[in-house]
């Protein structure tokens, strides 16, 4: 049962296993059977693209969306084809994301290996994306009755929603923590409770039971991309496998500038203004003491542990068994990673 602290200890240098390899203990087997139904999914009859699909969405990955769908199913009832065919589509719509918002993030780096953007190019990134998706609805149509191609096709435009709305929101310096709350509960949450929501719908669970575990996942979510923002900040690029550093670039508003700016007086903030407009490769090195002197650390870690207690709360009254352990474990995991 410490296969998820068993994923902190990873070797950080190795390039990221797919998550059939990771260890969520007792869905080891229906995890694998993720894993082929990746690579069954995604292979094209045109040789030539074969190289594209398995680099951008084979290769790595924690695959924590799909261990949440047979995770929820498996704390409330079991886990069945179905639940294989979900989880299948929510990490093909997850890898679409990724491979767009490294587009918009011009990351460099995913996963320990080069972007496609890096790799190939841009045009490559978008089509792959669309291709994900694409795929993602054709595979959600085959299951026999429709909640699941409904909830994730709304869950799946929330998600863009909330990117849409960081987009817009570059550089909007007095974005407040309530606002970047909301964008990150569409980009980032909405899927994760979508899984929860799926996983535990399709084992026969009641409707209440069925709220809990969507809001796990919600409150799981937040967390998650908290701890993320944070990694951006003061994680290791050896370890996370991917480009860091992006927030400040992009002019991405996140919890711990928005804490540093909201705590700030007049003079340190317009400081941090003149940072913030000025060239973006400077930014990080201007902050980082800025940062350091205040508390945005601490703050940004004890929301991050605030939303992990709201997950865990909605759970507390599910049975025991160990797929709920490995929930609970999963929601201490979102923030105590290092990668
Ligand atoms: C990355 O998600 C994007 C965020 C929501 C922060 P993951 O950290 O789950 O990415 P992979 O699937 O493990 O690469
Ligand atoms: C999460 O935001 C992206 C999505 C939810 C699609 P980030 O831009 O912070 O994710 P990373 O850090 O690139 O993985
Ligand atoms: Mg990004
Ligand atoms: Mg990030």
């Amino acid at each position: 049962m410490d296969s998820v602290t068993n994923l902190e200890q990873r070797s950080p240098t190795t390039p990221a296993s797919s998550g059939a390899g990771l260890g969520y203990g007792i869905i080891d087997q229906p995890m694998r059977q993720v894993e082929a139904r990746l690579r069954q999914e995604l292979q094209s009859r045109y040789e030539q693209l074969a190289p594209i699909l398995r680099h951008g969405a084979l290769l790595g990955g924690k695959r924590m969306r799909p261990a949440l769908v047979l995770l929820a199913a498996e704390a409330v009832g079991e886990a069945g084809e179905a639940h294989v065919t979900i989880a299948t589509v929510l990490e093909m719509v997850h890898t679409a994301t990724l491979v767009h918002d490294d587009v918009l993030d011009s990351a460099q780096q995913r996963r320990h290996v080069p972007t496609v953007n890096a790799k190939w190019d841009e045009q490559t990134s978008i089509l792959l994306g669309d291709y994900l998706f694409a795929q993602s609805f054709y595979l959600s149509a085959t299951l026999d009755d429709t909640r699941a191609c409904r909830w994730i096709g709304e869950a799946a435009r929330r998600v863009c929603e909330g990117e849409l709305r960081q987009v817009h929101s570059r550089d909007v310096l007095d974005l407040d923590e309530a606002a970047y709350l909301s964008i990150v509960q569409g980009k980032t949450a909405e899927l994760c409770s979508v899984a929860c929501r799926l996983g535990a719908a399709y084992a026969g669970a009641d409707e209440v039971t069925v709220e809990r575990l969507s809001n796990y996942g919600d409150a799981l979510g937040i967390a998650f991309q908290i701890a993320d923002d944070f990694l951006d900040l003061w994680g290791d690029s050896d370890q996370t496998g991917k480009t860091l550093g992006t927030d400040l670039w992009q002019g991405k508003m996140t919890l711990p500038l928005i804490r540093l700016l909201q705590t700030s007086d007049a003079a340190q903030r317009e400081t941090i203004l003149q940072i913030l407009s000025g060239p973006a490769a400077d930014r990080l090195p201007a902050i980082t003491p800025l940062l350091a002197a205040s508390d945005a650390r601490d703050y940004t870690r004890r929301r991050a542990q605030e939303f992990v207690d709201t997950a865990l709360a909605a759970i507390s009254s599910l049975p025991d068994s160990p797929a709920q352990a490995m929930l609970q474990k999963l929601a201490r995991f979102a923030i105590d990673r290092r990668f």
